[in-house]
């Protein structure tokens, strides 16, 4: 499956899920997640998102190795989100700020 990784946070542009082909973004606070047990790996959103926050399971870098299960944990108790949204007015601000983990809400 595909994961989304921490750049997201707070980020959220939700590009990604305009082309998802089967509706398998879930929606939090400040940050998405992808259901694994959905996603096809079309690889259709990971071009989308300009955090490039997107990424293959087998290419999430070891120190973000935990966005992994965090999708999946979320992914089962977040809504669905199947269309595009205005993303936080910060948004840009936001993009590449390291050490973004510690914001993310449930
Ligand atoms: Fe959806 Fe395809 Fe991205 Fe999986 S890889 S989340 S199916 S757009
Ligand atoms: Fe997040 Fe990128 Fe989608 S910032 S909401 S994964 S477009």
């Amino acid at each position: 499956a595909y994961v989304v990784t921490e750049n997201c946070i707070k980020c959220k542009y939700t590009d990604c899920v305009d082309v998802c082909p089967v509706d398998c973004f879930h929606e939090g606070p400040n940050f998405l997640v992808i259901d694994p047990d959905e996603c096809i790996d079309c690889t259709l959103c990971a071009a989308e998102c300009p955090a490039e926050a997107i990424l293959a399971e087998d290419d999430v870098p070891g120190d973000q190795q935990s966005f992994i299960a965090l999708n999946a944990e979320m992914s089962k108790v977040w809504p669905i989100i199947s269309e595009r949204r205005e993303p936080p007015p910060d948004a840009d601000d936001w993009n590449g700020t390291p050490g973004k983990r510690n914001r993310l809400e449930r």
